[in-house]
C-alpha cells in the first residue's frame, strides 16, 4: 500500500471543507498554497512521526482549519499554518517561514509595512517558546486570499513579554494602547494573564488590523471577561452566554480562556474589537457533546448551523463520540470588522484523542 503523505490527507479534507462552505471554486488555490506552506511537513508519509512537535495542534499535525460564520450568512475559511523546515528547529522554522512568506508575496498583493516595523523585536537571532512565526491564511468567497502572521510574544522569554508587546504597539503608532491593556487585565500583576499571541494583518486596508492575545489561566469566566470591557464593542452578557454555552460554568482550570484586542486605525488607544475563544475539548467528554454546544451557542447568536455540521463531516467521517478535540476552540468575535462566531477544527492527520471523564471536571 501507498503511504498517504500529509499534503493529501489535508487536501482532501480541505477540498470538502471548501465544498461545504459555499467556496469550492477557491479549493484548488486553498490546497496548493497550504502544501506550498507546510514544505517538507506536507510531503512527509502520514505513517512517520510528525517533523516537528507543532503546537498549531494537539497531535503536532502542523496545519489547523477554522470555519468563520459571518453575520450575513457567508463562510470564511482559515488555515493557521506553522512552516517546518527540513531540518527542524525554531530558527530553521523562522528561516522557511520567512521564506514561505515571500512566496506569498510575490502571488498576493501583501502589505508588510507593519509586519517590517517590528519583525525584528519578535524575531531573535535564538527564539525561545513554542513558536516563533505561523500564518493564517484566509479565504472568502471573493477576493484575494488575506494572510495574517502571529509572533510570540515570548520568544524573548515569558520575562520580557510586557516590554516587546509595549514595543510593538507603540512603534505601529497605537500609543497608549499598552497601558490601556494592562489597566483592564483581569489580575493584575498576576503571571495566571499571558499574552500569547501578536498577530498582524498583511493587509493594506483599512480593516487591517493588530491584534493581541492573552491566556487566562486558571480563570473563572467573569475573571477572563473582565478584559472585555477594554473594547469598545464588548456586549459583556453576550459574552457570558457564548462562554456558558460552549466550556460550562467554568473555572476553566485546563487549557486557558483566550482573549484578544483587535487595534486598527490608530485614533485612539483603545481596543475597536475584542474576541473570547474558549477552548472546548478540554471540558468536554467527546466530540459529540462538543458539537452539540457548538450548534447551540451559534443558533443563540442566529446562525443557521448546516454548515457547521458540513464543514465537520468534510474533515473526520469518524463517530464524534469516539474522539475529542475535533473542535478545539469556539469563538466569539464582537466588534469591527467582522463580528460573529469561528469554530476551529483539528485536521487529527495523526491522532485522534481519546475521550476522556477527566476533562469534563470534577463535575
Ligand atoms: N494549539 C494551541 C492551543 O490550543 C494554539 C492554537 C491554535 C490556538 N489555534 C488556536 C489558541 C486558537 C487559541 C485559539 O492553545
Amino acid at each position: 500500500m501507498r503511504a498517504v503523505s500529509v499534503n493529501e490527507y489535508t487536501g482532501a479534507q480541505l477540498r470538502r471543507l471548501c465544498l461545504a462552505i459555499g467556496l469550492e471554486h477557491r479549493a484548488d488555490e486553498v490546497v496548493e498554497v497550504v502544501a506550498d506552506l507546510l514544505g517538507p511537513a506536507g510531503t512527509r508519509g502520514l505513517a512517520e512521526p510528525p517533523l516537528w512537535r507543532s503546537d498549531v495542534a494537539d497531535d503536532h499535525s502542523p496545519v489547523e482549519y477554522s470555519v468563520a460564520f459571518e453575520e450575513d450568512g457567508s463562510h470564511t475559511l482559515r488555515m493557521l499554518i506553522e512552516c517546518v523546515a527540513a531540518a527542524p528547529g525554531p530558527r530553521q522554522n523562522m528561516a522557511a517561514a520567512l521564506a514561505a512568506l515571500d512566496r506569498l508575496a510575490e502571488r498576493y498583493p501583501l502589505a508588510t509595512d507593519k509586519f517590517d516595523e517590528v519583525r525584528d523585536l519578535f524575531l531573535p537571532e535564538d527564539p525561545q517558546g513554542v513558536f516563533t512565526l505561523w500564518f493564517s491564511f484566509v479565504v472568502r468567497s471573493e477576493g484575494p486570499p488575506m494572510v495574517k502572521v502571529y509572533l510570540n510574544p515570548e520568544v524573548r522569554g515569558q520575562a520580557k513579554a510586557d516590554s516587546l508587546v509595549r514595543t510593538a504597539l507603540s512603534r505601529l503608532g497605537f500609543t497608549g494602547s499598552f497601558d490601556w491593556v494592562l489597566a483592564h487585565q483581569p489580575r493584575p500583576g498576576s503571571t495566571l494573564d499571558r499574552f500569547s499571541f501578536f498577530a498582524l494583518d498583511l493587509e493594506d486596508t483599512a480593516s487591517a488590523r493588530v491584534k493581541l492575545y492573552q491566556s487566562h489561566f486558571a480563570a473563572t469566566a467573569a475573571e477572563a471577561q473582565s478584559a472585555a470591557g477594554a473594547a469598545d464593542a464588548a456586549d459583556t452578557a453576550r459574552v457570558a452566554e457564548f462562554t456558558a454555552l460552549v466550556g460550562g460554568p467554568g473555572p476553566f482550570l485546563r487549557r486557558p480562556l483566550v482573549s484578544s484586542h483587535t487595534f486598527l486605525a490608530s485614533d485612539s488607544a483603545r481596543p475597536k474589537g475584542y474576541s473570547l475563544y474558549v477552548p472546548v475539548r478540554d471540558y468536554v467528554r467527546d466530540d459529540a457533546v462538543a458539537l452539540d454546544r457548538t450548534r447551540r451557542a451559534l443558533r443563540s447568536f442566529g446562525v443557521d448551523t448546516a454548515a457547521l455540521e458540513r464543514a465537520v463531516r468534510a474533515v473526520t467521517d469518524r463517530p464524534l463520540a469516539e474522539g475529542v478535540g475535533l473542535l478545539a476552540h469556539v469563538s466569539l468575535r464582537m466588534g469591527p470588522p467582522r463580528p460573529g462566531v469561528t469554530v476551529y477544527l483539528s485536521a487529527e492527520a495523526y491522532e485522534v484523542n481519546r475521550p476522556s471523564r477527566a476533562r469534563v471536571g470534577a463535575a
